[in-house]
């Protein structure tokens, strides 16, 4: 009904009005009396968490485009190794398990079998699982040695929104709590990193207040194209490639997401005039090899006759130049900026479905929770 939709027009609209709320919920009553933060039920001892020597994310989905940004983070804070793999990959190709390495299974409902089946086999090996999942008591939570709840609230739309930032937030958090664990970082860099991710939401929400003209414009512009292709690098690639699911689950559009420095591997062989290419640009200050990468690409595609959407940092000039549309995002760090970046990709799935006037909450073929192998 339109009360349980919040005034919205549907649930996937309600939802990613929540993207801020989720994101500060996820990091809310995270920290001790001395402002160590705590996991939510813990059944893995300090001892056996300084022992890890490996890190393998399962998820799927959605899930697992949010590990693939966990990778990116708990490696730069950890220092241990990060593999990302899909629950389903992983389970049959007799994976290495030690009682060293902790399995970290991401999951929104909590009953997705082919995760469930992967932690099963990974604590029969002898390793420890920890669950992100938003869906207290649910079979994954249940069977894990140790829970980080996102608090993103109950997700209704089958395209996952909300549960994603939570996701990622989650996935800091547990970087940091390993990183305060094993020692890996002083205090003050933890603080540092933790107060950046608190001004997330309000970053959420500025472009949530900002930046939907420019998206409905895009949208608008682009809804009889047949084929999208969606680039980042770093931790912009698994956004790109999120924001490549997104539109092809609700959209019905054939995409892409590549890594962007693939393009000249490959994809740039489908880029024609008019072909709709969505950049993920990073910030320009710090890392700016990476920017001066990423835009060389967008220089490539242009020439090309593409027709560009990019994702960038608010001032970008350069980017400005090129992209026939800009989502701005407000500075922050590189880590962090998927929080922000998925925002507008979001918004831009449903308002493409919407035009063409699909379902946005139940698109075809799909399952919110997909309960078996
Ligand atoms: C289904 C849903 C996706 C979701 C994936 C993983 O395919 O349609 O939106 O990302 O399952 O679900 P989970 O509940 O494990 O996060």
């Amino acid at each position: 009904s339109a009360a349980e939709k919040g005034g919205w027009d549907s649930f996937m609209d309600k939802e990613i009005h929540e993207d801020p709320a989720a994101v500060q919920r996820t990091l809310l009553g995270r920290f001790d009396e001395r402002g160590d933060i705590t996991l939510d039920e813990v059944r893995i001892d300090d001892h056996d968490f300084k022992s890890i020597d490996k890190i393998i994310v399962i998820a799927c989905g959605t899930a697992a485009y949010a590990g693939q940004v966990a990778k990116y983070a708990i490696e730069h804070w950890v220092r241990v190794p990060v593999e990302v793999e899909l629950a389903h990959e992983f389970r049959y190709r007799d994976p290495i398990l030690t009682p060293r390495t902790l399995v970290v299974a991401i999951s929104q409902s909590g009953e997705t079998m082919d995760t469930l089946m992967a932690l099963r086999h990974a604590r029969e090996q002898g390793s420890k699982v920890l669950a992100i999942c938003n869906t207290q008591g649910a079979s994954i939570p249940r069977e894990s040695d140790a829970v980080l709840y996102t608090h993103a609230g109950p997700e209704v739309a089958v395209a996952s929104t909300k549960a994603f930032v939570a996701q990622v937030t989650a996935s800091y958090l547990l970087g940091l709590y390993l990183a305060q664990v094993k020692g890996a970082m002083f205090r003050d860099e933890i603080r540092q990193i933790l107060d950046a991710l608190k001004d997330m939401p309000a970053k959420i929400q500025w472009i949530l207040d900002t930046q939907m003209t420019a998206v409905h414009e895009a949208a608008a512009d682009m809804v009889d194209a047949h084929s999208f292709l969606f680039l980042g690098r770093h931790v912009g690639y698994p956004v790109a490639m999120e924001g490549a699911l997104k539109l092809k689950e609700i959209a019905y559009t054939f995409t892409e997401g590549f890594a962007a420095g693939e393009l000249k591997h490959g994809p740039i062989a489908l880029v024609d005039e008019g072909e709709p290419v969505v950049f993920i640009v990073p910030p320009s200050h710090g890392r700016d090899v990476l920017h001066a990468k990423v835009l060389s690409g967008i220089e490539e595609v242009k020439a090309r006759g593409a027709y560009i959407i990019a994702v960038a940092e608010r001032g970008d000039k350069d980017v400005e130049r090129y992209a026939d549309v800009v989502f701005w995002r407000p500075e922050c760090p590189t880590l962090l900026s998927p929080l922000v970046d998925v925002v507008p990709l979001q918004i831009f799935a449903m308002d493409m479905a919407k035009l063409k006037g699909y379902d946005v909450d139940k698109p075809r073929n799909l399952a919110k929770s997909v309960t078996v192998e």
